[in-house]
């Protein structure tokens, strides 16, 4: 089955075809970063626009690439929730629009079920259930996955999820948005134990995050050193707070592995391209005996290839959508299509 996938839920307009849920025929992706840069984070009616001025080119791309058409492709799949809406809103439409034309069916993906789908595509033998930790710019969860379209939170974060601490701490040091990868480059040059840094504990929810101390933290060590007119290691503070995350993250989901009995461990969503908690991970699953899937890294950030893969699944489980689809800002992931009031 050929899926057209389309996503827009940031600041990515993305298209892919994508066949039986784990082949990519093709993957076009057109970042706004350079623009969104220049404002130190997405500015949703900039992106808006962007999306509709891209979106036809970026389908066209894909669809080429593929060596497919609208008739050839089976059905059109599309990211409805969650991101910001204007955002979602123009992928939806063109995705009804095409739906609406070639009588094909359309489906409906959540964001982060695609971000976990990313690993179907990676490891062609990979199946649920399993312990999945998802790290982006918005989202920070432990989720059991115990189907293709059946999942369980086990553990969330109270404040910022992990992409945002990194882009805020990559901020106050110097680097431009998204900083996450900045971090991760600097981090790899300094060495870890300069700066103390907390490593904030949620009372009586062990398994959910709180990653804003942390930032905060950041932000004091970087003003005194202002005000003292000390100079600040950079490398060293970045190796301090991503070695700090990537414990925190790894200590939280091998607490969940051993409480849920899982063995088998996936890391999705765009932080799941740091070194630091690559390696944090695969040092921690070795030692366990478990075994680490994670996305490559053209498949950690967002992209339409994970939601073509996740979409096969959510058709097979049934869901279609009609003309009165309607865009989500915020939709827990566990929410399924068919109980949605929209
Ligand atoms: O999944 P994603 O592309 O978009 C959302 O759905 O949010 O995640 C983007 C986030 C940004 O916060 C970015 O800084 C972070 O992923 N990120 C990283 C790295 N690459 C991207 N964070 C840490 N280390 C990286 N190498
Ligand atoms: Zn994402």
């Amino acid at each position: 089955m050929k899926i057209l996938a389309i996503e827009s839920s940031c600041d990515e307009t993305a298209a892919a075809v994508i066949e039986d849920g784990r082949i990519i025929r093709s993957s076009v992706i057109d970042s706004q970063v350079e623009e969104h840069k220049l404002y130190g984070g997405v500015v949703p009616e900039i992106a808006s626009r962007r999306h509709a001025e891209n979106i036809c080119a970026v389908v066209q791309k894909a669809l080429e690439d593929a060596q497919e058409t609208f008739q050839s492709i089976d059905a059109i799949a599309v990211t409805y929730a969650p991101g910001l809406i204007g955002a979602l809103l123009v992928g939806l439409n063109y995705a009804k629009g095409v739906a609406l034309a070639s009588g094909k069916p359309l489906i409906p993906v959540h964001h982060i079920r695609g971000h976990i789908a990313a690993n179907y595509l990676t490891h062609p033998d990979l199946k649920p259930p399993f312990l999945c930790l998802v790290v982006s710019g918005g989202h920070s969860h432990i989720i059991k996955v115990n189907d293709y379209t059946k999942f369980e939170i086990l553990g969330r974060t109270r404040d910022d999820a992990a992409g945002e601490a990194f882009d805020k701490a990559a901020r106050v040091l110097g680097f431009t948005y998204p900083g996450g990868i900045f971090i991760d480059k600097a981090a790899q040059q300094g060495v870890r134990g300069q700066y103390k840094l907390p490593k904030p504990r949620v009372n009586g929810a062990e398994l959910d995050f709180s990653f804003s101390g942390l930032k905060t933290a950041v932000i004091n060590i970087s003003h005194h050193a202002q005000q003292k007119g000390e100079e600040l290691n950079v490398n060293n503070l970045a190796a301090d707070f991503q070695g700090t995350v990537a414990d925190i993250l790894t200590d939280h989901l091998m607490r969940a592995a051993e409480q849920s009995h899982s063995d088998k461990i996936v890391v999705a969503g765009g932080v799941s391209a740091n070194s630091g908690l690559r390696s944090a991970l695969e040092k921690a699953c070795a030692q366990r005996g478990y075994q680490l899937y994670m996305p490559k890294l053209s498949l950690c950030g967002d992209n339409a290839a994970m939601i073509g893969s996740q979409a096969y699944y959510e058709y097979l489980a049934g869901a279609r959508a009609d003309l009165s689809l309607n865009g989500v800002a915020s939709m827990p992931v566990d929410q399924a299509f068919a109980d949605l009031q929209i």
